[in-house]
This record gives structure tokens, C-alpha cells and sequence, in this order.
């Protein structure tokens, strides 16, 4: 992402507080949502001795089978090793070339956090979670508001299944994500003029649409740090920054959330952030998108990436409120 605007911003209690104390905590909450179910599971003990161990603890769960009912066509998958090289991820530096910083991001234990308008709120493990959900493959095209783009393998569930599992209330309209703050593994978060935590949200009817994926692997494997680890969100309608990684809580609200972008320069990253060519970006054009791995070549931009036919009912009669924004 390209902003001149830097502001300063208070530290969130979370990333104020010692991330052992914070883990603890967490590993409590869980206990106490969850009740013997989890405590009893053999299945987390197991997963972080694999870890330890160095094994990822799910990769007996890949490859998933391929959806084919997602296709990309006409474009073409991009080549693994520059989807694995060239990232956004500014809790690990503010410039694509992250990767390897990435490598001390530390996934498990992984607790993820439920919690606001539901049933019950609840912290499960990542690796008890991920087994209850049905994988599956999906390619998706992936177009960033800097104007690349990429096609990607991602395995994952559809993100109405973890909707679901959450049990929202009915006064729910929103569901916000938030990325891990892990003082000691990410550099990015000593920048404290960023709105840390990371955090992004979608409409329920967004998140419930068929599209809304939470990707868990890619290219047949468990996704990698630099990509979002342990599990990301994939949004192909809408631009790369909403695509929130390595997510540690859902919190479901009535109030429409200010997403990590919006604080930094809400006129040039809104929430929406739904791919249009013809609404352009404040200092650049949106028409077309050089392809990653292709050198200059560049193509159109489609109209929601391409995904009009599933997600342009979301927003019948919205454009007339909201105009652009829609599309920033
Ligand atoms: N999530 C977090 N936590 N931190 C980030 O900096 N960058 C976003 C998005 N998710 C970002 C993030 C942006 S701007 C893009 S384009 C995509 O991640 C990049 O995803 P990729 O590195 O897997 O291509």
C-alpha cells in the first residue's frame, strides 16, 4: 500500500500487554468457553507437540479437493514462488520483500476468538476449529489496489461456515476481523504512527456470501507465514488490503467498524473497497492491472474483479448512497 499520511495513534491494550500474558489469557478463555469438549481433545496437545516439532500440525489435511465451480479463465495461475515472495504484510515491514522476516511469525499455539453479538462467545483452537470445517479448493483471481494482480490456489472453507459455527445474533450486521500483534516476531508493530492491530471487517451478508473464503493453505499446502498463517481471509471481489491475514479474532457488531486502511486514509482505502476500473484510486487509475510474474503485461480490470454475477446483488441500490465510495 502507498500513503504519505502518517498519524499517531494510542497503543491498543493488546499490544501493551506481554504477549505470554496475553496467550494465557486467551488459553483461559478458552477453557472457560469451551468447557471439557476442547480441555478433554487430545487434538490440540497433539498439534502443538507437532509444531514444536516442527511439522505443521494440519498438513496431513492437504491437498483438499478443488471446487471447480470457481475458474479464472482466461488468466493463469501464478507461478507459486512469486505468490510466496512478493507480499503486503507491514507488521513485518512496510516494502513487498517480507518473506523471510515473516519466517519468525509464530502459529501455534493459535487460538481464534469468537466473541460480541452470539449465542455464546467462545476461543477455539485453530486445530480443532479447521477440522470441523469443510475444505475444499477454490482459484481465485486476486487484484491488489496498487494495481497488480494474481491468480491463487487457496484452500480453505467458506467463511459462512465459520458464520455459522459462530451462531450471531439477529441484531448482528457485521463481522470484524483482527490480525495477530505479536510484539516480539513483528517489527512493523515498534511503527506505532499504524492503527495496530490490523483489522478489517465485512456486512454478515457479505461474509455469508458464497464467495467470502477463509483460506487455510495454498498451492495444496498450509498457507505460509508471509501469506497470512494460519488463516486469512480471501475476498476476490474486493481489493487485496481487505483480505485480512493470520487472524486471531470475529467479533460480530451492529456498528460498521473503521478498518486499519480507513484510519490511515479513509479517502483513498474505505471499507467497501469493491474492485471497479472505472472508479479510480485518488492518485492512480484502476482501469488495468499489471499481472504478477507476467513483466509489464498488464489487462482490464474487471467490474468486481469478474465476480459480478455472485456479488453485485449485495449492493443493489447502494450506489445511489454511497456512490465511489462503494469502490475505494
Ligand atoms: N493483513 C495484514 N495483517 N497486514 C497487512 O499488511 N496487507 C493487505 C492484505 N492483508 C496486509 C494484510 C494487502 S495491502 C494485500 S495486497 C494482501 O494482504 C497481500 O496478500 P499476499 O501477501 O498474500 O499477496
Amino acid at each position: 500500500m502507498l500513503t504519505q499520511v502518517k498519524r499517531l495513534w494510542e497503543l491498543p491494550e493488546s499490544a501493551a500487554t506481554d504477549e505470554s500474558v496475553f496467550l494465557e489469557r486467551r488459553r483461559l478463555c478458552k477453557a472457560i468457553a469451551a468447557g471439557p469438549a476442547l480441555l478433554a481433545g487430545g487434538g490440540a496437545g497433539a498439534a502443538w507437540a507437532a509444531a514444536k516439532a516442527g511439522e505443521d500440525p494440519t498438513a496431513d489435511l492437504y491437498p483438499v479437493k478443488r471446487n471447480e465451480k470457481y475458474t479464472i479463465e482466461p488468466r493463469k495461475l501464478t507461478e507459486e514462488g512469486h505468490a510466496i515472495t512478493y507480499n503486503n504484510f507491514y507488521e513485518f515491514g512496510s516494502h513487498k520483500r517480507i518473506a523471510k522476516a515473516a519466517q519468525k511469525l509464530k502459529i501455534r499455539p493459535w487460538m481464534v476468538k469468537i466473541d460480541g453479538m452470539v449465542e455464546k462467545e467462545m476461543t477455539v483452537d485453530f486445530d480443532d476449529l479447521i477440522r470441523q470445517m469443510p475444505l475444499e479448493e477454490r482459484l481465485y483471481r486476486f487484484r491488489c489496489v496498487e494495481a497488480w494482480s494474481m491468480a491463487v490456489p487457496w484452500s480453505g472453507f467458506p467463511m459462512k461456515a465459520l458464520v455459522d459455527f459462530a451462531k450471531p445474533l439477529s441484531g448482528a450486521k457485521y463481522v470484524v476481523m483482527k490480525t495477530a500483534e505479536q510484539k516480539d516476531t513483528m517489527p512493523g508493530l515498534k511503527q506505532f504512527w499504524y492503527p495496530w492491530p490490523y483489522l478489517e471487517g465485512l456486512t454478515i451478508e457479505e461474509a455469508t456470501n458464497e464467495l467470502a473464503f477463509i483460506a487455510t493453505g495454498m498451492y495444496g499446502k498450509p498457507i505460509p507465514r508471509q501469506n497470512g498463517a494460519p488463516l486469512r481471509l480471501a475476498v476476490p471481489w474486493k481489493y487485496g488490503f481487505k483480505n485480512i491475514k493470520s487472524l486471531v479474532s470475529f467479533t460480530f457488531t451492529d456498528t460498521q467498524p473503521v478498518s486499519y486502511w480507513e484510519k490511515i486514509a479513509k479517502r483513498e482505502y474505505g471499507f467497501w473497497a469493491n474492485v471497479n476500473p472505472k472508479v479510480d484510486h485518488p492518485r492512480w487509475s484502476q482501469a488495468s492491472e499489471r499481472v504478477l510474474g507476467g513483466g509489464q503485461k498488464r489487462v482490464p480490470t474487471l467490474l468486481y474483479n469478474g465476480y459480478a454475477e455472485q456479488v453485485a446483488g449485495l449492493y443493489t441500490g447502494m450506489e445511489k448512497k454511497l456512490g465511489d465510495r462503494l469502490f475505494r
